[in-house]
């Protein structure tokens, strides 16, 4: 590998794409562009000439295209074609694909990022079904700048009257979509007017020809001031050290500066910034490719998203995506993908289709499924969790594409946002038929939902673990629900930033809820060091929360330090460690607070055992009133 030195993007070409309907002269149009403005090889006009003669034709323009592609596809399988050209001085590239998949895949995950479009239709006929297809595109991929070329005006006897009233069909089309052309051109692409040179057929246009409007195309926004986003591609051991490598989305890292690991949000040191072919950098930005050494050598893994610790990714297990659906069959709720963001992959379901777009008149309407090649709305649910920014124009974050089992990609998925709506959707949870009140009079007694919660060595566990077994005795089915126990498996993926915190606190509360559902009594002992997530997991709970306060005063917590965290975490060995680093926030108003620095454990757990019992157990009955 090799690090491309710092690139201030001022030599990088203006990225710009072509589309339109198969026979409206995509192919034309760029022959006569490259021809017209000097940017054709030696010997490629005479060759397309020459073969456009044995048709017995003048230029065809589509061959000599062909006859570009041929060459420089030789050998080599890509996806796309990339056309350089220049424009006084002015680098572009047409990036052009081969069809629908290819372009998409390009274009959603940003292989191929296109500044603007040229979107060319023929004015005769004007927009086909396809011609709204690849609008279509252009909004899904957030490509805003379109340049409209109303090709063949020849065939309308460059009449301006007909031309206008073309012009503004269209115009109030793309209206629809959310599309503002930046100029809408009439041209002939067969006869060279309008786009290289103004034509002397149509002296009422007063507007830019072609390469004017290219001309003006604004850059890309340069990346490297945005904040670091770094996808890691792969990890690689040599000897003890271990390089983190991955290409700079944005941002950029310098040795010396923290960064966080998407999957747990633990921070770490860039230490070094290594390269194979070029002597070590000091920093490296946006479109670099780099091999970071962290400090310390914390875990990371291929799909792990590298950020500024202060500019996280959101996280969502709901998320709202734009769809462009490219299998040929209909897509239904329920079906499960592979949501491939960058490097990251993770499984998802379609969990529900808000909206289909109808290709013939553009309206949306819900509908129960996507059809092939269609438009749509999605909600995507991804039971772990996705971390990722929003699909913007222009940035490379959160263009998502969904890929199947067998690795092919089914369709592109730019993601909006986290979706927000409590919907049911397709799942519909089903209740028993044995009622709550059955279980608790077969018991004894009820169930519930103690939540424990307090700092690091306040003695959760403990009291929890003893409470347990006091119930037990009394004859209460109770069970303990401990962070750290899920924490080894269940939440296994999770770590301790704010975003796992509260996902490992989501997870412990709808366990909890299970488990009170079949009649346990449930005694949950998580730090849950914010009020935020405490509300949260009552409100998944729901009836029968109760929250105890396990409370120790901090310095009397950092003296039990049970498990030698409170020194790892003052010795730097451990970072956002609560009670240390991290905040805990004390509740307001618990329904119990149980204060360990005065008791002993035994006495402790007396306590929340009684309290429990007062709770839970059913007042008994005379025995007149039974059977
Ligand atoms: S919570 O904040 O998400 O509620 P939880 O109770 O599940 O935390 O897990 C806390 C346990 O994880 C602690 O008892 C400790 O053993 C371990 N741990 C490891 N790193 C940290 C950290 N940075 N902060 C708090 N606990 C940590």
């Amino acid at each position: 590998m090799s690090i491309i030195p710092p690139d201030p993007r001022a030599q990088v070409p203006t990225p710009i794409v072509i589309v339109g309907h198969v026979d409206h002269g995509k192919s034309t149009l760029i022959g006569r562009l490259l021809h017209d403005t000097g940017n054709l090889p030696d010997g490629h006009a005479a060759a397309a000439a020459a073969s456009s003669a044995r048709r017995g034709l003048k230029i065809e323009w589509a061959f000599l295209l062909d006859s570009l592609q041929a060459e420089r596809d030789q050998g080599v399988t890509i996806d796309s074609t990339r056309l350089p050209f220049v424009l006084d001085g002015q680098p572009f590239v047409i990036v052009d694909a081969p069809g629908h998949r290819q372009f998409l895949r390009n274009m959603v995950t940003g292989a191929a990022d296109a500044a603007a479009a040229v979107l060319v239709v023929d004015i005769a006929e004007g927009a086909q079904e396809q011609t709204r297809r690849h609008a279509l595109l252009l909004r899904l991929i957030g490509v805003r700048h379109v340049i409209v070329l109303l090709n063949k005006a020849d065939r309308l006897d460059y009449d301006q009257a007909r031309i206008a009233a073309a012009t503004q069909t269209l115009t109030a089309l793309l209206a629809r979509m959310e599309i503002t052309p930046a100029a809408l051109i009439p041209a002939s692409a067969r006869h060279g007017d309008n786009i290289a040179a103004r034509s002397a057929e149509m002296p009422w246009y007063d507007g830019p020809i072609l390469t004017e409007a290219l001309k003006a195309v604004p850059p890309l926004a340069p990346l490297h001031d945005l904040p670091l986003r770094l996808p890691v591609q792969d990890v690689y051991r040599d000897g003890d050290t271990r390089y983190v490598v991955g290409r700079i989305e944005s941002g950029r890292v310098r040795v010396g500066d923290r960064i966080a690991v998407g999957s747990h949000g633990t921070t770490a040191e860039v230490a070094a910034i290594a390269a194979w072919h070029a002597a070590p950098q000091i920093a490296a930005s946006a479109g670099q490719s780099v091999a970071l050494v962290l400090a310390p050598d914390v875990v990371v893994e291929r799909g792990d998203l590298l950020h500024a610790p202060d500019a996280p990714p959101q996280r969502a297990a709901r998320l709202r995506a734009r769809l462009f659906w490219l299998r040929q069959e209909p897509l239904r709720v329920g079906e499960s993908f592979t949501l491939r963001i960058a490097t990251a992959e993770h499984a998802v379901t379609v969990a529900r289709i808000d909206r289909v777009v109808q290709i013939d008149d553009l309206t949306e309407a819900p509908a129960d499924t996507v059809p092939p090649e269609g438009f749509a709305e999605i909600t995507l649910h991804a039971p772990g969790g996705v971390p990722f920014d929003a699909f913007t124009p222009g940035r490379l974050g959160g263009r998502g594409v969904l890929v199947d089992a067998w690795q092919q990609i089914v369709g592109g998925a730019p993601l909006l946002g986290p979706a927000t709506a409590p919907v049911q959707d397709a799942v519909f949870p089903v209740d028993s038929a044995v009622s709550a009140w059955d279980r608790a009079q077969a018991q004894g007694h009820r169930s519930g939902v103690f939540w424990l919660t307090g700092l690091p060595g306040a003695g959760k566990s403990t009291i929890a673990r003893a409470a347990e077994a006091l119930l037990f005795r009394r004859g209460i089915h109770a069970t303990v629900l401990d962070g750290d126990t899920l924490r080894a498996r269940l939440n296994a993926d999770l770590g301790f930033s704010e975003a796992d915190r509260a996902e490992n606190i989501r997870r412990a509360a709808a366990v909890a809820r299970i488990q009170a559902e079949a009649g346990l009594v449930v005694i949950a002992a998580l730090i849950s060091p914010q009020a935020a997530q405490r509300d949260a997991a009552r409100a998944i709970v729901g009836e029968g929360f109760h929250e105890v306060h396990v409370h120790a005063d901090p310095a009397t917590c950092e003296r039990r330090d049970p498990k030698g965290l409170y020194a790892a975490a003052r010795a730097g060995r451990l970072a956002g460690f609560t009670g240390v680093d991290a905040p805990y926030e004390v509740p307001a108003t618990p329904d119990l607070r149980i204060d360990t620095d005065a008791a002993t454990p035994a006495e402790s757990a007396a306590r929340l055992a009684d309290h429990i019992e007062g709770i839970v157990r059913l007042a008994a009955r005379p025995a007149a009133a039974r059977g």
